[in-house]
């Protein structure tokens, strides 16, 4: 399968050795020698010259710049690599370099492949699996331009299977699959990019013949060791393992009374003594609620099951907690747990594969959410409270913290499947370095890089990207309810898709109200935040209005902050965000001809889909909730008919949208 450079279209090489193909034992000194040639191919008149000096920050680095000279300073081999690359992007850009002096915010920038051993990828929107292929691990030109894309946005770490370890994935740490490993390792690391595997809680019982999986048990412990022991003799430069335990059927600690903490500690001790790093995740939830209990509530898991655990971690686990208390939804408050553990290490999650965005067929750029996320106040500490200053240690200088992206690649010519997923990649990298940069500059570098110079596609590319996740959010869910999508594959729009089904994600919509009351009145989870966000959030009336239905359950005559009803506030956005996507359509069909036509084609494609999806979902809510409440449109719109001009757009040869 061909692939396309996306937004190193203008600093790739043809037939450039390394990078058209893979060369075994190439490493880091190799890339930047390669890279450098490409950078003094973009100013052939300019001198560029590198040095690696002690007297930076590890990964940072310095760019002097005069008289035509630009020297390119790194605290390391990787920093000279991130030097060169962002020499490269400001000529790209500007055609030219300014001097400036970088290093990035948070010492762990990763991302998390779902991808299966069999080739297939967990909530992937962009074809197979370039690890994998019919049980096989892959190293090939892709694997070496994926570490060069990475390296371009700083990322350097990589955990490249499922957190669902099955079936043949939880060999990947046996000699079934290590010589491959470290191959993969090797090629990754010659961009700076460390490897990571997800590893299968229960392979002491799988593979080690141990009895239990229990984190206390010598056997166990024993069997890690020896285990953690052999991969690093295979694999030097190992990263360590990330692992998803007690948590929608996998297995962990609590089969055997223990804790959390027992069970991250155990696996942390195996790897301790080689510098490994065990990356726990905090989505622990009871996912067979049943829809009558009112008192459970799949908000407070997260908290209720590692709170008291503050302080117990060891120094090389890091806890990886979702943005959110239940997941990925297109808003959701920021997790409590960020408030909570302040003496543990702590690594941020958001998903870039875009599971409840429209899944890489709706444009849906994420850097405005994660933005909001990473700027929020935990009100924790009395200064760099922000979740950005959590993950970057501010409080736990050590290096082990950091963000990481479930991320949204695949085997498609353009890596993403649709063409602008592509700036939630390079969007996270640029973000996880630099979280001051706005949301508005990083979608026009991208859209620069991707789509050339011409200022008019600029515009409009980035007009597109900053414009639609607020459009998602106005045609889908509303106030921060969530899901009302598709069971299993959470496509669609479906209102009662799970209020009546086990995973603890209701509505509980009436014909008089709607939302979850989780105030102090309700479930409490307000109440898991310092204060005074315990106390914003309890009350309706301070509660930000986006998040009103997550935090309270409120008549349909209730009014918002804008003076609209409840009901009112629901039709309208639901109206306007057809309206809104409509415009941008209309903005990309100005550019017709200066995009490629390939590009071009692929992006009108998706977006009929999209408009299509958009006016679904809009009926079904607005239907819904005519009904249920017995309220009409104040504006008289028809709300459930679409209508002939909608029938009018662009068709597909079949008829279908
Ligand atoms: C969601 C998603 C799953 C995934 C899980 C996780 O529930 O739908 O596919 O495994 O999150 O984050 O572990």
């Amino acid at each position: 399968m061909s692939f396309e450079t996306i937004w190193l279209k203008k600093a790739a090489l043809p037939g450039e050795p390394g990078i058209s193909s893979y060369v075994p034992g190439v490493g880091i000194k190799d890339s930047i020698e390669r890279e450098l040639r490409i950078l003094r191919g973009l100013r052939e008149d300019f001198v560029f010259s590198v040095m690696v000096t002690g007297s930076l920050p590890e990964e940072g680095y310095e760019l002097l710049v005069g008289d035509g000279k630009v020297d390119i300073l790194g605290g390391s081999d990787e920093g000279v690599l991130y030097g060169i690359f962002d020499a490269m992007r400001q000529l790209i850009l500007t055609d030219t370099v300014v001097s400036t002096s970088e290093c990035p915010a948070c010492p762990l920038r990763m991302l998390n492949h779902w991808d299966n051993a069999d080739g297939s990828i967990e909530r992937g929107y962009s074809g197979q699996s370039f690890f994998f292929r019919d049980g096989e691990l892959i190293v090939d030109d892709r694997t070496l331009f994926y570490a060069r894309l990475c390296a371009s946005v700083g990322i350097n770490a990589t955990v490249i299977n499922n957190v669902n370890v099955k079936d043949k994935a939880t060999l990947l740490i046996t000699d079934e699959y290590l010589a491959k490993v470290r191959e993969l390792a090797d090629c990754l690391g010659s961009y700076g990019v460390k490897l990571y595997l997800c590893v299968n809680y229960a392979a002491s019982m799988e593979l080690g013949g141990c009895a239990v999986a229990d984190p206390l048990d010598e056997d166990v412990i024993a069997y890690w060791k020896k285990a953690a022991d052999h991969i690093y003799e295979a694999v030097p430069n190992f990263g360590g393992f990330l692992v998803k335990a007690d948590s929608e059927g996998r297995p962990g600690p609590f089969t055997y009374g223990r804790t959390q903490a027992d069970g991250a500690n155990m696996l942390a001790r195996a790897l301790a003594p080689h510098g490994g790093k065990l990356i726990w995740r905090c989505f622990v939830y009871n996912c067979s609620q049943d829809w009558r209990d009112t008192e459970t509530d799949r908000a407070c898991a997260q908290y209720n099951s590692f709170y008291m655990l503050d302080g117990q971690f060891d120094d090389n686990v890091i806890l990886q907690v979702k943005n959110g208390p239940v997941d990925f939804q297109v808003r959701e408050p920021v997790s409590p747990l960020f408030c909570a553990m302040k003496n543990t290490n702590l690594m941020l999650e958001v998903q870039a594969a875009q599971e409840y965005t429209g899944q890489q067929r709706h444009v849906c750029y994420l850097i405005p959410m994660w933005k909001d996320v990473l700027r929020f106040h935990t009100y924790a500490y009395e200064n760099n409270d922000r979740v950005r200053d959590i993950i970057g240690g501010a409080h736990r200088p050590g290096g082990n913290c950091g963000i990481a992206a479930v991320t949204n690649t695949g085997d498609d010519e353009n890596w993403t499947g649709s063409d602008f997923a592509a700036a939630n990649w390079y969007g996270f990298g640029r973000l996880a370095w630099n979280p001051s940069l706005s949301a508005e500059t990083i979608a026009e570098e991208w859209a620069g890089l991707t789509f050339g110079d011409d200022k008019d596609v600029v515009a409009v590319v980035v007009k597109v990207l900053l414009a639609s996740y607020g459009i998602y959010e106005d045609y889908t869910a509303p106030l921060g309810i969530g899901w009302m999508c598709n069971p299993n594959y959470h496509y669609g729009p479906n209102v009662d898709g799970y209020e009546y089904d086990r995973w603890g994600t209701y509505h509980r919509a009436s014909c008089k109200a709607v939302g979850v009351d989780r105030s102090s009145r309700g479930t409490g989870y307000s109440q898991q935040y310092s204060e005074p966000l315990a106390k914003m959030y309890d009350d309706p009336a301070t509660t930000p209005q986006e998040l009103l239905l997550f935090f309270h359950r409120l008549p349909y005559t209730y009014v918002l902050p804008s003076g609209k009803t409840l009901i009112q506030h629901i039709y309208d956005t639901h109206f306007e965000g057809v309206e809104k996507l409509r415009e941008l359509i209309e903005a990309v069909i100005t550019v017709q001809g200066m995009i490629p036509e390939k590009e071009y084609t692929r992006i009108m494609e998706r977006f009929a889909m999209q408009l299509a999806n958009a006016k679904e979902w809009r009926d079904r809510i607005n239907t819904y909730f005519c009904r249920m409440s017995g309220i009409g449109d104040a504006k008289h719109r028809k709300i459930y008919a679409v209508s002939e001009e909608d029938l009018t757009y662009p068709e597909n040869e079949d008829g279908t949208m």
